[in-house]
């Protein structure tokens, strides 16, 4: 028999508002200070184990040793996430659903969302050529929800755009801001999901026709593994799992425009001439370099030890995002933000893990990364190429990290636009 340790525990009985107040540096400086990476923490009242860096991510994306099944915290799965989705399925049951999602995202498919998306875009330039100084983050959701709306096969009326788009972006951004917030948070999902239901419902009795080819349609006629169509309330949470993080890109797309405004080589380099290889590496920093996602959970399937620690089945595993892709062992100067690494450096792509870890059709790994990355090189082709636009200084710009997602308070205001193509 092999000796094991207990794993190292917090004082503290319970570290929900330490976490809640420092959600992306929590886990990882913890972890730091015990010289551990794992180490358990009361969150929510409840003991959970906390996990961070390259080696805990192979470990946390083992299949054999985590599961996801009642793993997220409720306060999220009544917000972000809905009931019933691909998020909270293991083994077969989930490779059959997320089949459906790497289907509905295949490349030609991205294509034409980006496509929209930039047409939607350069419909709104006029107004913001007209517009006061105004938040780019905000301008950019109902672009967004346009755009996936149309691609996807859901019908929006032009006078629902405000307030679906208002409902999409309150999913991500006010689950886990308060309990104000919070609350308009769970209405939406309550408010989204009806929408959704209603119109997956009136396709299946042949009221309504969606689009073959559409996400609606393939969500709507998706079978199980025997066979049977989702129950339409699943269905739903499907749609909004396409739906809401394409709108969610909207903090990406904001975290490319401060990038360009922070460091003014790139916006040089990457304004003077198209190199696609330089602003790939651009885009890949701002996902590692940026905070949006702070940690994934789930729960241990099966008692093991690891590193001579051992690990009970059933105990809540939270996996630090945000810390991995800080590492200083992976990563160095992990606080600079430097395309250069991706251009010159050997990335070990197991300590990249904004969007999770792990084999996207076989574990949690998010499949919508190669939409996220176009649509933020989208981005940074129209901030580059179409506009000019100026940055009051008088505003509060820096990423705020005790936010969720973190993007600047102001929600990066920029002024005097002005179309150059
Ligand atoms: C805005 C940028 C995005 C970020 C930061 C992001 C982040 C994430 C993260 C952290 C996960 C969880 C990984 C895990 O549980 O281990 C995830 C899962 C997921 N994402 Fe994304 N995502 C983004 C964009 C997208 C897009 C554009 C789509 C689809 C259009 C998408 C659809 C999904 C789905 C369906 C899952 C669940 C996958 C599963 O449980 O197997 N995401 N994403």
């Amino acid at each position: 028999m092999t000796d094991t340790r207990s794993i190292p525990r917090l004082p503290a009985r319970d570290s929900t508002l330490a976490l809640l107040a420092d959600p992306y540096r929590f886990i990882g400086r913890q972890a730091a200070a015990l010289s551990s990476d794992v180490f358990e923490a009361g969150i929510f009242l409840q003991p959970a184990l906390c996990l961070t860096g390259t080696e805990a991510a192979s470990l946390f994306y083992d299949d054999t040793r985590f599961i996801r099944h009642n793993a997220a915290p409720e306060p999220l799965v009544a917000t972000l996430f809905g009931r019933g989705g691909v998020q909270a399925l293991d083994d077969a049951a989930h490779r059959h659903r997320k089949a459906l999602f790497l289907d509905v995202l295949r490349p030609e498919r991205q294509l034409r969302l980006v496509e929209l998306v930039r047409r939607e875009w350069q419909a709104a330039l006029h107004d913001w050529t007209l517009s006061p100084p105004f938040p780019l983050y905000a301008a950019l959701q109902p672009i967004l929800t346009r755009a996936v709306c149309q691609w996807a096969g859901v019908p929006l009326a032009d006078d629902d755009v405000p307030a679906r788009s208002r409902q999409l972006v309150r999913l991500f951004d006010s689950a886990a801001s308060g309990p104000v917030r919070h609350v308009l948070a769970r209405r939406a999902r309550h408010q989204t999901e009806a929408w959704l239901t209603r119109l997956i419902e009136a396709a299946r009795r042949g009221h309504t026709r969606l689009s073959v080819d559409t996400a609606a349609h393939a969500v709507s006629t998706h079978v199980d593994m025997e066979g049977r169509p989702l129950p339409v309330g699943v269905a739903a949470v499907e749609l909004l799992n396409v739906l809401r993080p394409v709108v969610a890109v909207s903090v990406y797309m904001t975290f490319v425009a401060h990038a360009l405004h922070a460091h003014r080589e790139w916006r040089q380099r990457l304004g003077s001439e198209p190199d696609p290889r330089a602003a790939m590496a651009f885009v890949q920093e701002v996902r590692r370099h940026y905070p949006f996602f702070p940690a994934v959970a789930a729960r241990v399937r099966t008692d093991f030890a690891w590193q001579g620690m051992s690990f009970r089945a059933g105990q809540r595993a939270l996996f630090d995002l945000y810390g991995t892709n800080h590492d200083a062992r992976a990563w160095p100067g992990p606080d600079t933000f430097s395309p250069e690494r991706w251009l010159d450096g050997t990335i070990d792509p197991r300590a990249f893990v904004p969007q999770g870890g792990g084999d996207v059709a076989l574990q949690h790994r998010c499949p919508g990364e190669d939409t996220a990355g176009r649509l933020m090189r989208l981005a940074l082709d129209i901030l580059l190429q179409s506009l000019r636009y100026e940055v009051p200084s008088s505003q509060r710009l820096a990423p705020d990290l005790s936010r969720l997602p973190a993007v600047p308070r102001d929600g990066f205001v920029i002024e005097r636009v002005r179309r150059i193509a």
